[in-house]
């Protein structure tokens, strides 16, 4: 190996670096035997010897602690040779300063079991780590410094990263291969790109994993081929993610060009995606999976298949989405090769199969372990329900709103209290935000709900004499897990107004002198309250619901194994099986069942509870053989136009006609002059496909006069003329942050196609800029369109 040439290629900063795996003879005990793993020329070494990572993806909290060595024989199974793996801040430190490595949480032992599988692990401490799981895996509690800066320099930030770090260092620091142990690579932050351009940031937490792990560690960044020389330092191993389907060569291409002879590796392949709340299951072809699967590996470059084995959200810990606020649902399915419950679907066998291929010198694959069979359980009744009576519950005075966080809440429900001065018909509530899902009762009856995933926030309330009792009842879901939006408070985070009509002119009054009860996310919580039989009461005659409130059963299993359990019937919540919570329930769908692993039953009697913030139609359930994951209640049209509605743009000047250039990557284009509206249409003409009507595209942004990014956090899709929903390839992908999420048109439409953004307010735009699909040569992109700018809505 010429090992000058490869450092060159890493410049003078990553000498040291690489060099030291080779100059170490690492401390290890005398029965194993210290390994060394690092970058050569063109591949990964191991010992020296080339070493093709093919990584399976697992999260250990996401998985019932029993089924581990399963699922890591599973992923073996299919011929990956290591596992990999995020750390779950908040998980280990859910109250400040006191850590939690047992149970559920032991990551030592879970990487231990992949050891004893002769595994190797890759592990990735975060601090931030996306994941779709709350915050992105940052603790709640940093919020209560109402002014720190996550993810970034602040000492507030870095010296809580800096004690979990190494609290989890004592656990595992010891278990990278220089120590006998298993893990090969560590991984600094995660995508930094998508948040920011900080390299001294990046470089605080690389300097804190050097000496948590110790200078023998093999330390590497992952990111997108569009951003990553943004935040990469000169001195670690840099990787690419990308999703299925994507144009590998094209994906490396850069990369290629600043390290020639750096190995490659892909260390988050999308098998699938994950889902929110009120949308379709999301899926991936498997034959899109298999064949880049089969290309990397021909090329012998490495990959991490993200997930291979998702699991489950289990209770408050699914994150969300943002821009916008998009809540992820419980199931982490992902239509990932192995199931939420861990079966094999069609997609592991065709996986199995090319990476057999593929597998050390002809040796057959080792045996898929057996799988666990879902039983049914009977339907069952729900005999106990404690209705939420506020006024009954302990509370706390504060003369303002204040965010959850503010009455050291995590997680959970909060109720605000206060009396309302006399109001004509029409008076206007508006709640400044409702975080996440509020319900707004007057005298104890439902006046309306508002849904932040809706941009909810204004509601009218009937006349009331003075002194009336105001509640609202506001539902926390996940933290917020990507983009600049994680520092996501709960509750109510800012004001609350009223607006009345006085003489024609609009009179607004904050309203004050609130009472707050805290209703947590936490089951023993409820033991207590008064408990009635849930036959005591029948359905409201308009709703249809039982009153919202917690409703309790046991139900029996002769022999307990996993099952689905049935919510169909309920409103919206948090369940709970034998003190585990199970995780969110929401009638909106697509998920309808939650997954009860068979570990935590027991056999004869089992308690479940269920905190439902709506009210059940009816107060039952069941265990289902299969899960119910894709089984949307639509509540809303999933369509961002109306039936009789056709945008038009008649008469309307544009504010830049323009092309785009075939081919895949970025393009940039100013506006003649800048534009200022709240508004935008983007309309396409014609694409780079001239025999099919259909336009698709990844991500469009706007810049402003001084070429500055706008922030998209705001903004909503107003209109889109056509959607393709199969693959939920809705408007809203164009500005979700993800390169490989794309609008895509229907087959049959005819262009010119259109969609319409409201940027939540007027901005000054200044140039576009967009990226087509990732997909090699850019499947439907764009040619010839207008962009419009309006401070008004456009006619439809
Ligand atoms: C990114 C993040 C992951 C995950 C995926 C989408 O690649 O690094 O944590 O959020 O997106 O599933
Ligand atoms: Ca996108």
């Amino acid at each position: 190996m010429n090992i000058p040439r490869l450092l060159l290629s890493f410049g003078i900063a990553a000498v040291a670096a690489c060099m030291q795996p080779t100059l170490s003879a690492a401390v290890t005990s005398d029965s194993i035997p210290a390994s060394r793993f690092e970058a050569g020329e063109g591949t990964f070494l191991l010992d020296g010897e080339p070493f093709v990572v093919k990584a399976a993806e697992l999260h250990y909290p996401r998985i019932p602690r029993p089924y581990w060595d399963q699922r890591i024989k599973l992923c073996k199974a299919l011929g990956m040779n290591t596992i990999c793996l995020y750390t779950f801040w908040n998980a280990h430190e859910p109250v400040e300063g006191q850590f939690d490595f047992s149970g559920q949480n032991d990551i030592a032992e879970f990487i231990r079991l992949c050891q004893e599988n002769d595994m190797k692990v890759i592990l990735r401490p975060g601090p931030y780590v996306c994941a779709e799981w709350e915050m992105g895996g940052l603790p709640w509690w940093l919020l209560k410094k109402k002014d720190i800066c996550l993810r970034e320099s602040d000492p507030n930030f870095l010296e809580r990263v800096d004690l979990f770090q190494k609290a989890l260092a004592e656990q595992v620091g010891g278990l990278t291969v220089a120590d006998g142990g298993s893990i090969i690579m560590v991984q600094v932050e995660n995508e930094y790109g998508s948040y920011g351009a900080d390299k001294e940031y990046v470089a605080t937490i690389r300097d804190m994993l050097r000496s948590n792990f110790g200078d023998n560690v093999t330390l590497f960044q992952c990111d997108w081929s569009s951003n990553f020389t943004v935040n990469g330092l000169d001195d670690l191993i840099w990787t690419m993610n990308f999703g299925t389907g994507a144009d590998i060569d094209r994906e490396f291409a850069r990369l290629r060009e600043l390290r020639p002879n750096s190995p490659l590796m892909c260390s988050e392949f999308w098998s699938g995606w994950f889902d929110k709340w009120g949308a379709n299951h999301e899926t991936r072809p498997a034959a899109d999976m298999i064949a880049g699967i089969d290309e990397m590996l021909s090329k012998g470059i490495s990959f991490s298949l993200y997930m291979t084995h998702g699991g489950t959200n289990w209770g408050h810990w699914a994150g969300a989405n943002s821009p916008g606020f998009a809540p992820d649902v419980t199931s982490y399915d992902y239509d990932a090769p192995i199931s939420e419950s861990g079966q094999t679907t069609p997609k592991y066998w065709e996986l199995r199969r090319t990476l057999e291929k593929y597998y050390t010198d002809g040796k057959k694959l080792p045996p898929v372990p057996p799988l666990i069979k879902p039983i049914a359980v009977k339907p069952f009744g729900f005999s106990a329900v404690a209705p939420l009576m506020f006024d009954r519950l302990e509370h706390h005075s504060s003369p303002d709103v204040r965010p959850m966080e503010a009455f050291d809440q995590g997680f959970g429900s909060i109720v605000y209290r206060t009396s309302l001065p006399a109001l004509p018909d029409g008076a206007l509530l508006t709640v400044n935000e409702p975080h996440d899902f509020a319900q707004v009762f007057v005298d104890g009856r439902l006046i309306g709900s508002l849904d932040r995933r809706l941009g909810e926030r204004r509601i009218s309330l009937p006349p009331v004499p003075r002194g009336a009792r105001l509640d609202i009842l506001v539902e926390a879901m996940g933290r917020i897990n990507f983009g600049r939006a994680i520092k996501d408070y709960k509750g109510i985070t800012d004001n609350v107004t009223l607006t009345v009509d006085h003489d024609g002119f609009p009179f607004v009054h904050d309203l004050r002198n609130w009472k707050v009860v805290c209703l947590p996310d936490d089951p023993g919580f409820y033991d207590h309250f008064e408990y009635f039989p849930v036959d005591a009461f029948s359905p409201d005659s308009v709703s249809g619901r039982l009153p919202m409130g917690i409703y309790r059963a046991t139900f029996h299993v002769d022999r307990p194994s996993d099952t689905f359990l049935d919510f169909s019937t309920w409103g919206k919540g948090l369940v709970y099986v034998n003190g585990h919570p199970l995780g969110r329930i929401w009638e909106i769908g697509p998920q309808q069942t939650l997954y009860m692993p068979g570990c935590w039953l027991r056999k004869g009697e089992n308690e479940i509870m269920v905190f439902d913030i709506l009210g059940p139609r009816q107060a039952v359930s069941q265990g289902l053989k299969e899960p119910l994951i894709d089984n949307l209640q639509f509540v809303r049209s999933p369509y961002h136009r109306e039936p009789d509605e056709t945008l038009s743009l008649d008469g309307v000047t544009p504010a830049l006609t323009a092309s785009f250039d075939p081919g895949n990557g970025w393009q940039q284009i100013d506006l003649p002059a800048p534009a200022t509206g709240r508004y935008v249409a983007f309309e396409v003409t014609s694409t780079h496909r001239p025999e099919s009507p259909v336009v698709a595209f990844a991500e469009l942004y706007l810049l402003d006069a001084d070429g500055n990014f706008i922030p998209r956090e705001a903004w909503s899709v107003r209109y889109a003329d056509s959607e393709e929903l199969h693959g939920n390839h809705t408007a809203d992908k164009t500005f979700d942050l993800q390169e490989s999420t794309f609008w895509r048109t229907v087959n049959d439409v005819p262009l010119p196609h259109s969609i319409v953004i409201d940027l939540g307010k007027e901005v000054t735009v200044g140039a576009i800029r967009y990226l087509p699909r990732m997909e090699d040569g850019a499947p439907y992109s764009v040619r010839d369109f207008r962009l419009y700018v309006s401070p008004a809505d456009f006619s439809y």
